[in-house]
């Protein structure tokens, strides 16, 4: 028998670039994000072509029981006094959920419950996030460098971007060059 030993690709930790295999990337810019970042005039301001983040994934198979593994780039940056974050969703499979690893710069991923208690991680190089099922997530740069982290996720799962239409029940802000949290009430 001759069995073929397979090169895999590859990621780069400390930049988190994959190498050696089909890739897909999705850039988000400014013009995508409207409605997401509290101060609109700020939004407005900023040219709608700036990127915001990208996220790089392997072209994988998307049958039930496969996974996707995916590195988001989320590009240092603020709108007003908010730092620049991902879209954020549930699954559309509430049900299921992911792992994310940070691997390049320093921020946070805002996590919250569909009874929208929210909690918040630390995201560093080397960080393990066990994003739970029914919790959607979003990940915020606060720092000055490139905000990059590792994702898998099953492939069935989906995105469910309008459950949170309304927003996230915090915001981060930089305040006095600190993160600072604040509670937002929808009601
Ligand atoms: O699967 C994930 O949770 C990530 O790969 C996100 O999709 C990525 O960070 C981009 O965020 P969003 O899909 O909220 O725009
Ligand atoms: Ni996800």
């Amino acid at each position: 028998m001759n069995i073929s030993i397979i090169q895999p690709p590859q990621v780069a930790w400390a930049s988190g670039l994959f190498s050696g295999g089909p890739l897909i990337r999705k850039s988000t810019c400014i013009g995508n994000l409207a409605n997401v970042f509290a101060d609109e005039q700020a939004w407005q301001a900023y040219p709608p072509h700036e990127v915001v983040y990208e996220v790089d994934m392997l072209d994988s198979a998307s049958t039930e029981g496969a996974l996707y593994t995916g590195v988001t780039h989320l590009n240092p940056g603020k709108v007003g006094d908010e730092y620049f974050m991902t879209r954020g969703h549930f699954h559309a499979r509430r049900e299921q959920g992911e792992v994310y690893c940070g691997l390049r710069g320093t921020g946070l991923l805002l996590l919250q419950d569909e009874q929208g208690a929210a909690r918040l991680e630390h995201v560093f190089p080397g960080s393990v996030h066990i994003i739970p099922g029914f919790t959607a997530h979003r990940l915020i740069n606060t720092g000055s460098d490139i905000l990059s982290a590792l994702a898998v996720w099953p492939s069935a799962a989906g995105h469910d971007y309008a459950a949170l239409a309304q927003g996230f029940s915090v915001r981060v802000v930089e305040e006095g060059g600190e993160a600072r949290v604040k509670e937002i009430n929808h009601d």
